[in-house]
């Protein structure tokens, strides 16, 4: 049989996910496909109510209110469940694996609650079940446990996993919020579930943990053998008294494994994590998970771990495994084509010029200490129109010379150059000027 040169991909559930993955979708459409070698052909999406207003256009001819309608077109090679629960979700999911399909999920809950049978029905019908977006976000943590990491055995997976309690704590601690009004925000920021109660009783995070530690060490954690612990009984002492002896209030999930004894445990709680700890500066809807492997050691993966966005971009990612598999088109986009097609698009960028670059900059001035010299140097950033946030000035008594730090507000590369050019010709200035970038994600 000759692999298909074109993918339909069909949507159960236009929400928070749904409509990040059709938006996402649609702009990188093009880019996509000249990756892949291959016609991406989104066909359409299902949705419980047709007349809902959404952030995202999308033509009505591409909605219908059955999901039958996607799962059972011959042209939807990929299904994307993203309805959510263990009802309509599992029915949906099997339906279009015993038809062969690639699914793929960002449902914890199913995957967790129903996980052996829906890896029969894909042994049994050749289907495939991806489900990256079902832990951790946007974290790759899936693929990093399954491919990056797979030289590892794991004694420890610890993690924030709850993007909404994580949210809650952060709010809690960091703005004084109230538990109510912190999850009343996480809802209307699309990161919690339809039911919020599985986040802050940390149902959720276990499904999450129960995934990881199943990927890890191939077996379902029970739901009685787990200890299972939400936060809706963490309240302000609580946060105070780990602020004030060097911990962050973190809603852990832990999955240890003891190779030598056999055992293993999951569980979920809050618990005090020392300030040291990486895991206690992940905050906000992020989420961290920290993988102590027996090759590799600690590593700690963080980023967003909820949201219609960063969710949308492990879907895609999912997307584009399924049609990589279903094409034969090498993954990642690594075949001749893929590579070829990156580099003539790599041919028009061009690096970027010396006024382009913009960052802060931090100083450190060697000046001969004789009044008026301070005002030698301020006229040379003045000239050059380049700005100072601080200075700090230190006296060496006797030396005849003073050290002054000082930083800039943000200034591009020529600019600083022309600044540093005319501090060395002071004759004030009795060393070469030490000169640091301050880093900023934002410049
Ligand atoms: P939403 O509640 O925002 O969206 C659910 C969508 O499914 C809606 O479009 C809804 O239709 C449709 N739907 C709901 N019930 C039915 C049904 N019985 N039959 C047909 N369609 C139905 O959920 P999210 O987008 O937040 O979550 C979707 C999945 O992704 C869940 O499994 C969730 O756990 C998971 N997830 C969510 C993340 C997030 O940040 N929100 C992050 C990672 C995973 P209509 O719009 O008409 O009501
Ligand atoms: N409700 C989930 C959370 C969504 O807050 O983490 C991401 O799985």
């Amino acid at each position: 049989m000759t692999a298909p040169r074109t993918i339909g991909i069909g949507i159960l559930g236009l929400g928070t996910v749904g409509q990040g993955v059709w938006k996402h979708l649609t702009e990188k459409k093009a880019d996509l496909e000249a990756r892949l070698g291959v016609r991406i052909d989104l066909r359409g999406a299902s949705v419980r109510n047709l007349r809902k207003r959404r952030a995202v256009r999308i033509p009505s001819s591409r909605l219908t209110s059955d999901p039958h309608a996607i799962v059972d077109d011959p042209k939807v090679h990929v299904v994307c469940e993203l309805i959510g629960g263990t009802t309509r979700a599992r029915e949906l999911t099997l339906r279009a694996l015993r038809l062969g399909k690639v699914v793929v999920s960002a449902n914890k809950a199913l995957l967790c609650e129903h996980g052996p049978e829906i890896f029969r029905a894909v042994r049994r019908h050749g289907g495939q079940f991806l489900f990256e977006a079902s832990v951790a976000g946007g974290i790759p943590i899936i693929k990093a446990i399954r491919e990056g990491l797979v030289a590892n055995r794991f004694e420890l997976i610890v993690g924030i996993l709850n993007g909404t309690c994580n949210h809650i704590l952060t709010r809690m601690g960091e703005d004084g919020l109230s538990f109510a009004d912190a999850l009343k925000e996480a809802q209307e920021l699309g990161f919690a579930e339809a039911d919020p109660t599985l986040d802050v009783d940390g149902i959720d995070a276990w499904h999450k943990a129960s995934i990881l530690a199943w990927l890890a060490h191939g077996k379902w954690a029970p739901r009685n053998r787990t200890l299972v612990e939400g936060i809706r009984k963490i309240g302000p002492a609580d946060i105070d008294f780990a602020r004030r002896f060097g911990f962050a209030l973190k809603h852990l999930a832990v999955v240890r494994r003891d190779f030598r004894q056999n055992w293993m445990t999951v569980g979920v709680y809050p618990a005090l994590v020392p300030n040291r700890d990486i895991l206690a500066r992940v905050s906000g809807v992020n989420n961290g998970i920290t993988l102590k492997g027996d090759v590799v050691g600690a590593t700690t993966l963080a980023g967003r771990g909820a949201g219609g966005d960063a969710t949308a971009s492990a879907v895609i990612g999912d997307i584009v495994d399924a049609i990589a598999a279903l094409t034969g088109a090498a993954p990642q986009g690594l075949s001749a084509e893929a590579l070829a097609a990156r580099e003539k698009s790599g041919r028009a960028l061009r690096m970027a010029d010396e006024e382009e670059i913009v960052a802060p900059f931090y100083l450190r001035l060697s000046l001969l200490d004789q009044a008026g010299v301070s005002e030698g140097v301020y006229r040379v950033f003045s000239r050059h129109k380049v700005s100072i946030a601080r200075v700090i000035q230190y006296e060496h008594p006797n030396q005849g010379r003073g050290t002054v730090t000082l930083s800039t507000y943000p200034v591009n590369e020529r600019r600083m150059a022309a600044v540093v050019r005319g501090l060395k010709g002071l004759r004030t200035v009795l060393e070469e000027p030490v000169v640091l970038r301050i880093f900023s994600p934002e410049s």
